[in-house]
């Protein structure tokens, strides 16, 4: 199924998402204006650091966030519908039948007293009836496409490593054929080799389908040999958008190559690079743009406009002023 290309249909369209948190002391700005589209068969890496909005993001494209936060604007289509305006019966159909997600901390949120076949059973009969021949067939077939031997039908999560609770959830999320996945850190709770192996079972399991992922992450090094495009948020914004390759070839936004700068390597020895400045509190953004405390190259008209995320270059999307004015 993969590649994809820039003519794959977009099935998943997020566009001008917002979503505030209430809070006595104002209301936070967890995503603010969020546009991105995900293509047929694509891998979307979302990435940025702790706290900026990646979760919200993922829970408000399955209308999930939970009070006191709201999707304050936007709208999430999928295959064009928008889900933001649909009843609650209409969102039922559509979470986990075309959109499935993969919590974060999933793994930690099974259910310690059933066994592992009634949690995968009990998802499926949830949206499908079936008979139970049928169904143990389907959970068997579930389990063995995530890499799990036929015993753990019959076992419960306690007795199993994180890397196979992983991929039992893995397992959950594929069980009634989605268009689209959203993994939300699916390996970052996991030991560093075992992260590999499960990364590589969830890319294999959505290639093979054809599923598209909107795939969630803090840590660009991994993001890198995985996914097809990158978004990266910082602060309630996107403010990069571009094809794995272009990312790290031609960054162009300082927060993008910070954090390319900041991934380790062994070949080369490179001092940490310290960056200067704190993140503004999310209920107080500055006029003009979110990274100016940070950028070492901000200037007065970076202090007074807001840059959007404007096309650069084809399928390069950039908010910062220096770098689109660089472009054209
Ligand atoms: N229930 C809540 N009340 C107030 N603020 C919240 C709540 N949930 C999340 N936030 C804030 O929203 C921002 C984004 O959080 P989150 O989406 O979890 O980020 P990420 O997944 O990138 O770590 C954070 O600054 C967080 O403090
Ligand atoms: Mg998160």
């Amino acid at each position: 199924m993969r590649p994809p290309n820039g003519e794959s249909p977009k099935v998943l369209e997020v566009d001008r998402l917002s979503v505030h948190y209430a809070t006595d002391r104002g209301a936070v700005i967890a995503a603010n204006d969020v546009s991105f589209f995900l293509r047929e068969g694509e891998i979307l890496g979302l990435v940025g650091e702790s706290g900026c909005g990646k979760t919200t993001v993922a829970m408000a494209i399955l209308r999930m966030v939970q009070s006191p936060g709201k999707i304050v604007s936007g709208q999430v289509r999928i295959n064009g519908r928008d889900i933001v305006s649909l009843s609650e019966q209409q969102l039922r159909q559509i979470r986990w039948c075309e959109l499935a997600l993969i919590p974060q901390g999933a793994m930690n949120s099974l259910n310690p007293v059933t066994k592992i076949k009634e949690q995968i059973g009990d998802a499926i009969t949830a949206h499908e009836s079936m008979d139970p021949t049928a169904l143990r067939r389907r959970i068997l077939d579930l389990l063995d496409d995530v890499g799990l031997p036929e015993r753990v039908y019959n076992m419960y999560p306690h007795e199993l490593s994180g890397g196979m609770k992983q991929r039992v959830c893995i397992a959950m999320a594929i069980a009634l054929n989605p268009q689209v996945i959203i993994a939300d850190e699916p390996t970052s709770a996991l030991d560093v080799v075992v992260q590999r192996v499960v990364a590589q079972t969830l890319l294999d399991v959505t290639s093979r389908l054809g599923v598209s992922m909107l795939m969630i992450g803090h840590d660009m090094g991994l993001q890198a040999q995985m996914v097809d495009r990158v978004a990266v948020m910082y602060a309630g914004n996107l403010v990069e958008v571009a094809p794995v390759d272009a990312i790290f070839d031609r960054p162009c936004h300082p927060y993008t190559r910070l954090l390319i700068e900041s991934i380790p390597s062994i070949e080369e020895r490179k001092p940490l690079r310290v960056t200067e400045g704190l993140t503004h509190d999310l209920r107080n953004p500055p006029p003009g743009c979110i990274f100016q405390y940070r950028c070492r190259d901000c200037d007065a008209e970076c202090r007074s406009e807001r840059p959007q995320l404007i096309e650069v270059a084809e399928d390069h999307y950039v908010a910062c002023l220096a770098s689109q004015e660089k472009a054209t």
